[in-house]
């Protein structure tokens, strides 16, 4: 297990770091991610190095027994850059050093910046004892509309498109007069007068993921002659345009920030199993999280016990322990106020003391002896996401990430394990798969041999409609899963109030025009028009139902508020993140030795897991 966190010790005097590497080893830590941003002190001047700091601080590490996950800088410039090295916004603004991520990854000289300081770190600590593995950059994420970028981003479409005529088409630019002629004529999406090209600004954000991600494999091809895994932390958002599943196949290690906000349980199982999905299963690790809940408009101490609740469901899920930002609380710059695993109250403090436990609890810990059973699964494409963020469509209501929480959340509240799974991926191996709002569908032939299989399908509304290019699929809706559905769907009809549907379920956001064509009806809307239909073992929700009302659709059993049970190889975790005492599976608890039945409010155990499942 590894246990630990971001280590910026570039921000203390030296005194500091004695006392660091004494309380990392109070607390049980094993891991420390170091460097991230520490460029400006490793190269203050350009091509003049200092690395005298970090060798003493790698060697103090290592004498204190704490391994070190060592960052390459990148993702935070120093001052020195030039203008043009820096990011350009969608409407012309050149960003101004200040703050972080200020970089243009298609500029040459950052790209030759970052291969140089790379290069000297793989030198310099490659064979260091306290090395683990390199964490490269930091949540990468960073957009940028140059001159660069366009020359990068028209290079990027020449080989995915081959063609003018072939972009043309698949951009649709026979309307509003964007026909090209000419390569040079295209830009990145830049600001424009009214609503861009969705084509356009689709393929952009593939074009981001594809241009950050050579930037990491830069990194990486320079960091592989350590022998040491090598991984960077992905962060999840709207506004990352960064395809982690098709990253994941290039990384060592998956890694993701988690900082939830809302619903913490419920969201904290939603990011871990999405990054199990993105390991392929394997485990993974929680790179990042707070002691705090860092939102806003508050940023809030979290409860008593939640940072080791929380914790034990990423473990649950997969991951290879829990990491945090940061060690210790800045008592300066821009997140001094984000809360640290050694908080500006010092050692003798709530957060401490819980800090110190779970690095006990982490310890004890036995290997699970297989990866995380899941039941279900709920398809997950980030293509799909980006695509439904044009702006213009038939209900700015109707959310990607809403739908495909809400779809988690169910099954999540019902004691339902899933995993997620890319359309077009082997899906044999469960007995439910959802589908909500999976609007790009080029291809259905992996779901239909999953029905073919027997396997059941529930999709939801806005799914199959366009292909990869965004293009509708004519002919009726939800085009290229009308065979497998058995329906065709006339209209669309978003909802400004609830409806109830004839088997007395409330419909709101979205409804349809559905006509059966081999479907039976499960539900209607008021006007008798198909709401729900079956087809086999095809199923279609062509409206939102409510949270309740999906698990009475999906025939969910009623699970204990607020207890997590998750099987992961031989141990069973049981989290109680609920107000009552809730009865588990009775068993020995790994971590005590004592045999536990119930569990109080806030408890947690890991049960060795016996043959009969919850
Ligand atoms: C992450 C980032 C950290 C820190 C943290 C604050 O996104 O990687 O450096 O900024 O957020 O929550």
């Amino acid at each position: 297990m590894y246990y630990g966190g971001d280590y910026n010790p570039e921000q203390w005097p030296e005194e500091v770091w004695h006392e660091d590497v004494a309380l990392m080893r109070r607390a049980g830590v094993t891991l420390v991610t170091v460097g991230v941003f520490s460029w400006s002190r490793l190269e203050p001047a350009p091509g003049h190095y200092d690395f005298g700091w970090l060798d003493r601080v790698l060697d103090l590490l290592h004498e204190g027994g704490v391994a070190v996950d060592l960052a390459t800088p990148t993702a935070s410039p120093p001052p020195w850059f030039p203008a043009e090295a820096r990011n350009v916004t969608a409407d012309g603004v050149r960003l101004t050093h200040g703050s972080r991520d200020t970089y243009c990854v298609s500029s040459p000289f950052y790209r030759d910046k970052s291969r140089e300081i790379t290069a000297r770190l793989a030198e310099r600590y490659g064979g260091h004892p306290a090395l683990a593995m390199w964490h490269v950059h930091n949540e990468y994420g960073s957009w940028c509309h140059c001159d660069h970028t366009a020359a990068a981003f028209r290079a990027w479409l020449r080989d995915r498109h081959g063609s003018l005529d072939a972009l043309n088409d698949a951009w649709t630019t026979s309307f509003w007069s964007q026909h090209y002629a000419d390569w040079e004529h295209i830009q990145p999406p830049r600001a424009t007068q009214y609503l861009p090209n969705p084509g356009q600004v689709l393929d952009f954000r593939r074009f981001l993921s594809d241009e950050l991600l050579a930037h990491f494999r830069e990194a990486k091809a320079i960091l592989r002659p350590t022998g040491k895994p090598v991984t960077t932390n992905f962060v999840f958002g709207d506004w990352v345009p960064v395809d982690q599943r098709r990253w994941a196949e290039e990384v060592d290690l998956v890694a993701i920030d988690h900082y939830p906000a809302e619903d913490p349980p419920a969201e904290t199982a939603f990011a871990a199993d999405l990054a199990r999905c993105w390991a392929g299963g394997k485990p993974w690790l929680l790179m990042e999280q707070a002691t705090v809940t860092y939102t806003e408009p508050r940023i809030m101490a979290k409860e008593p016990g939640e940072i080791a609740r929380l914790s034990l469901s990423h473990v649950a899920r997969g991951s290879m322990g829990a990491m945090f930002f940061q060690w210790r609380a800045s008592r300066g710059g821009a997140e001094l106020w984000h809360g640290g695993m050694v908080p500006h109250a010092g050692p003798d403090s709530r957060i401490f003391r819980e800090v110190c436990e779970l690095g006990s609890v982490l310890r004890r810990l036995p290997a699970p002896s297989a990866p995380v059973a899941a039941e279900a699964a709920i398809l997950w494409d980030t293509e799909s996401w980006w695509a439904t963020q044009a702006p213009k469509f038939p209900s700015s209501e109707v959310r990607y990430l809403d739908a495909v929480r809400q779809a988690h959340r169910v099954l999540y509240r019902h004691g339902v394990t899933a995993d997620f799974a890319h359309p077009a991926g082997d899906l044999s191996r469960y007995r439910l798969v959802l589908v909500p709002c999976l609007y790009l569908l080029p291809d259905v032939s992996a779901l239909r041999a999953y029905v073919e299989g027997g396997g059941t399908l529930v999709v939801s509304f806005f799914s199959g409609v366009a292909d990869a290019c965004g293009r509708v699929h004519l002919g009726g809706y939800p085009g290229a899963l009308r065979e497998l559905l058995g329906i065709r769907v006339e209209e669309f009809q978003p909802l400004a109030a609830p409806v109830t549907l004839s088997t007395g379920e409330t419909a709101s956001l979205w409804s349809e025009r559905v006509h059966l064509e081999g479907a039976v009806a499960l539900a209607c809307y008021p006007d008798g028009t198909p709401a729900i239909t079956r087809h086999g073992n095809a199923f279609y929700v062509s409206t939102r139902l409510t949270d309740e009302g999906l698990a009475r659709l999906l025939g969910l059993a009623p699970h204990p508020a607020g207890l997590e049970l998750v099987r992961r190889g031989d141990l069973l975790f049981a989290v109680n993140h609920g107000t009552e005492e809730h009865a588990v599976p009775a068993g020995i608890d790994v971590l005590t030795g004592d045999r536990v039945e119930r569990l109080a409010p806030g408890a947690f155990a890991v049960l060795r897991y016996t043959p009969s499942p919850p």
